[in-house]
């Protein structure tokens, strides 16, 4: 199981002067690459105020200066947890490229107007799932959770318009750090790492 990467290296020099737009340089690279499935796939990492940490996959849906927002379930373990302690890691792990970024930072929710936006662009029967599925919590049943589908769809019916769940909607991460990793030969890999100094970022390499 063990890889030798063929890459290129990736020198301070050649970065741009944010990180946004590293990551937008990176993304549209992987976004291109037939062999990474759902590019915009990321790993949210969160800790219970105990320090008990919990990682699961979301899918970013929205990215500028301002931050990378997702869209979950703010009663989810994850909802509550960022509640408590807004320290947030995304990974999104690009292993066709021997690449991964790392994104630490504050936790913030989004509006209810940029939530209400961004619902309305979901397939009728995503908004009515959002609804229908008091995520994280302990079911009875499969069957239970298609009744309550059902019971929602009953109620709006397509394309009659869903309201957006009060305990739904986006989560935007605003980054005090981002690492670009670029796997090498013989472990020597880059790692350049943006980290933000008042209003301009710094980078610096990391040992691999
Ligand atoms: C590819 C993929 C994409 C996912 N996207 C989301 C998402 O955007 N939002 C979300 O709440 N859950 C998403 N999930 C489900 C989460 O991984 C997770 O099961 C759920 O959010 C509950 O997590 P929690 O109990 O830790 O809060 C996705 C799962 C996978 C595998």
């Amino acid at each position: 199981m063990r890889e030798q990467y063929r890459t290129t290296e990736l020198l301070a020099a050649d970065l741009a002067p944010e990180p946004v737009e590293q990551f937008t340089r990176w993304f549209k690279e992987t976004a291109a690459n037939p062999a990474i499935h759902e590019p915009n796939a990321m790993i949210v990492s969160t800790a219970a105020p105990d320090g008990r940490p919990s990682s699961r996959t979301v899918l970013l849906k929205h990215y500028d200066e301002a931050g990378f927002v997702f869209f979950t379930n703010y009663e989810s373990r994850k909802g509550r947890e960022l509640e408590a302690n807004p320290h947030a890691s995304l990974l999104f792990p690009w292993h066709p490229l021997a690449r991964q970024v790392i994104i630490t930072g504050l936790a913030v929710p989004t509006g209810r107007d940029e939530t209400a936006a961004y619902f309305r662009t979901r397939p009728h029967g995503s908004q009515l799932g959002a609804w229908a599925s008091p995520q994280s919590t302990v079911i009875p049943s499969r069957a239970d959770l298609l009744a309550r589908y059902d019971e929602l769809a009953a109620r709006y019916p397509d394309p009659e318009q869903v309201p957006v769940p009060p305990n739904w909607g986006g989560i935007r991460v605003i980054p005090d750090t981002v690492e670009f990793w670029q796997g090498h030969e013989n472990r020597l890999h880059d790692r350049l790492r943006y980290r933000r100094h008042a209003e301009t970022w710094h980078v610096d390499r990391l040992a691999p």
